[in-house]
């Protein structure tokens, strides 16, 4: 493999070594935490009343985690387009160049913000959580929109991209709205039902990524493999099926 298809399998091998095992962390004390709320009374010593602060700790570090993992996802086919074909054909050139590096860098450094503002109130920093979850989320869209990005619009009902786009919107609202979600039953059960679709998408993520993986191919492979017909399913000298 060479330094291109290194780079290009940082994304999956995150999501798969770090991301999903929080997810598994994060998933067993949801459940656990519902359940002791849901418990009678005496069963409820069962369950350790840490556990709903442990399901939002591991939470913090979930929805950073995703953006994170999301933004190499998106940043590979930007930044290794220009280290593939140079300044002159990259389109917009340096300037644009600078600028997509300043939104991902800038992206990195709101989520950074997000996770260590710590209110303790649901009526606490309420604006700088607000400003810093809508940086996030505008720098994750905006980079994700750039056509180097494979967004598979032919396919959108299963497209790995608008899935990821929804479940890290989705994250960065859970981390915005903690203490709410903390204090309120109605941020609970919405927070609940939001979630249930982030753990489908996750789902979609695991199985609409492994399929990317074996639909791109190493960069040695690129010049034969992209001559294919990717809609008709066939490729140069064979016959159609
Ligand atoms: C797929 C991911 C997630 C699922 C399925 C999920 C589900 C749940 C469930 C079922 C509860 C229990 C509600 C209750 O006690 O009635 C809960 C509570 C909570 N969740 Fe999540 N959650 C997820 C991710 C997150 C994330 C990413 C965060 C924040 C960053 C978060 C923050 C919270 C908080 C603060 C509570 C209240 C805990 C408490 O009662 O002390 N969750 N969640
Ligand atoms: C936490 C879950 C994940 C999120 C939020 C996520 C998000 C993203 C995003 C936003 C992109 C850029 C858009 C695109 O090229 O489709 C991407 C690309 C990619 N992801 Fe993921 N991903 C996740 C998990 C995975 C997993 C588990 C795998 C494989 C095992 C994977 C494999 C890939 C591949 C191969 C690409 C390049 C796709 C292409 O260019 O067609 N991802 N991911």
């Amino acid at each position: 493999m060479k330094f291109l298809d290194w780079w290009a399998i940082l994304h999956p091998a995150i999501a798969v070594v770090v991301i999903y095992p929080i997810l598994g962390v994060v998933l067993r004390q949801a459940w656990l935490t519902r359940q002791r709320r849901l418990s009678p009374s005496d069963a409820k010593s069962k369950i350790p009343v840490s556990v709903g602060q442990e399901h939002s700790q591991a939470g913090r570090w979930l929805t950073t985690g995703v953006v994170i993992v999301s933004l190499l996802g998106i940043g590979y086919p930007i930044f290794s387009k220009f280290v593939e074909v140079g300044a002159a054909e990259f389109t917009g050139g340096t300037a644009r160049l600078v600028a997509l590096i300043l939104a991902w860098v800038g992206s990195l450094v709101a989520i950074a913000t997000l996770f260590l503002i710590r209110p303790k109130t649901p009526r606490d920093l309420r604006l700088p959580r607000a400003l810093f979850a809508i940086l996030t989320g505008f720098g994750v869209v905006a980079l994700g929109q750039q056509p180097e990005v494979f967004k598979r619009d032919y396919e959108a009902l299963v497209s790995h991209y608008y899935y990821g786009i929804i479940l890290v919107l989705l994250m960065i609202f859970a981390l915005a709205t903690l203490p709410e979600i903390q204090r309120f039953p109605r941020w609970r059960i919405l927070h609940i039902v939001l979630n249930i679709a982030a753990a489908a998408l996750f789902l979609g993520q695991g199985v609409t990524g492994a399929r990317d993986l074996l639909e791109i191919p190493l960069s040695w492979q690129k010049p034969t493999i992209y001559q294919c017909d990717f809609q008709n399913l066939v490729c140069p000298g064979q016959p159609p099926t």
